[in-house]
């Protein structure tokens, strides 16, 4: 791959260690896939900021660099809410490590909002044909197929390396030619609210990381495509998809022949649980807000729970800043005993892994829960969940 002389001074250290180790992970993996050269990007978002899944080591290593981003940069969601966390249950050891994990970055110069959607709350990091290098995987799904920015399936070091460097390798869904549907699917239902996510869920798993292009007969709102690219990207692997008629770039496409049709009862058929049958443990988490909720799934929420009171744990997951800057909509919702956490979420915290029994309205938690929770999982609309919080 080309760099620029200032590029080459990086990599011969003339910077320093911090900057040289960033362009040196972006050189590989741009010499790995073909890229042709460095390219300007706009933002970053960056994973790896949970201590329960990057451990000490991951907190070495990123306090170990010397450095400052150079482009807007903002963190994923972190293991615990950086205020509440006594209320999660969190232990002081955890949470020691944890603040140490976000001083570290914060000394980077990233943004310490903790946010899976940073495009809710900042207007500044992507818009339509922006270079971007996001790297939590419901994320980079929205940018790419609901704002129509550009960005790759980022870890947590190529982003924080592109944060540093300012730029990211040119190769992959930066391309026109990566950004074409190679698979069309017809969905014979009309949907809403947790069906996308159902959907997603069985979408991901079908065709990996393709990109498809969906012909709908409903027309979903941006809560419910932010759904469905969380769902397809936690049982796939799919980081663009195309809404006919809906998403940014899908006029530009033709529909592929290759052609899968999706029927109500397959949609039916994810809801289905062994875990609501009589005997079986009852639900004892009910978690909403993955990927992270938005003011009018938050408004949403607070009228299903008007006047009523929760009877089992009731965990509804956002942004801070949505948090700190609705507090009268917060709460209306609190009022009902539902928790509002904040910088965290059901999957990334080891808060959720003492329940048994996960019931959430998210296609991506559903997919999550059993594998990094180790809890069981129930997916149901976001109606029922509400029936079920608030059920004896
Ligand atoms: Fe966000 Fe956590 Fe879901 S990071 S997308 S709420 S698994």
């Amino acid at each position: 791959m080309y760099l620029t002389p200032d590029e080459e001074k990086l990599m011969n250290g003339e910077r320093g260690p911090t900057y040289q180790k960033a362009i040196e992970i972006l050189a590989a993996l741009g010499d790995i896939y073909g890229a042709d050269r460095l390219i300007p990007i706009k933002s970053t978002q960056i994973a790896g900021v949970s201590y329960k899944t990057i451990g000490d080591a991951g907190l070495e290593w990123i306090s170990d660099l010397k450095g400052k981003v150079v482009v807007p940069s903002i963190l994923n969601p972190a293991g615990m809410d950086m205020e509440c966390w006594r209320e999660m249950g969190i232990s002081e050891g955890f949470a020691h490590k944890q603040q140490e994990i976000i001083r570290a970055y914060e000394a980077l110069g990233v943004r310490t909002e903790c946010s899976c959607t940073p495009y809710n709350i900042f207007d500044d990091l992507a818009g339509f044909g922006d270079h971007v290098a996001w790297s939590e995987s419901s994320a980079i799904s929205y940018a790419n197929s609901v704002i129509g920015a550009r960005t790759n399936r980022e870890g947590g070091p190529s982003a924080l390396s592109a944060a540093l460097v300012g730029k990211t390798p040119n190769f992959g869904f930066h391309l026109d030619e990566n950004r074409v549907p190679v698979i069309s699917i017809y969905v014979e239902p009309e949907l809403h609210d947790s069906d996308y996510g159902a959907l997603g869920y069985i979408v991901g798993a079908m065709i990996g990381d393709k990109v498809p292009i969906f012909e709908l007969i409903s027309r979903p709102t941006k809560d419910e495509l932010k759904s469905l690219g969380a769902a397809m990207a936690a049982s796939g692997a799919v980081a663009l998809y195309h809404v006919k008629d809906i998403t940014p770039e899908a006029e530009k496409y033709e529909l592929p022949p290759e052609k899968i049709t999706i029927e109500e009862k397959q949609i039916q058929e994810i809801y289905k649980s062994p875990y609501l049958n009589k005997g079986s443990d009852e639900p004892d988490l009910i978690a909403f807000g993955c990927p992270h909720s938005s003011v009018p799934e938050l408004e949403n929420l607070a009228r299903l729970l008007d006047g009523k009171k929760v009877k089992k744990e009731t965990w509804i997951c956002t942004s801070r800043i949505i948090k700190d800057g609705n507090s009268a909509l917060i709460k209306h919702i609190q009022r009902s005993g539902a928790k509002v956490f904040c910088d965290t979420c059901m999957v990334v915290s080891p808060a959720s892994e003492k329940f048994k029994c996960m019931m959430v309205n998210s296609g991506k938690a559903h997919k999550y829960a059993p594998n990094l929770c180790g809890v069981k999982s129930i997916l149901a609309t976001t109606e029922k969940c509400v029936e079920m919080a608030v059920s004896g």
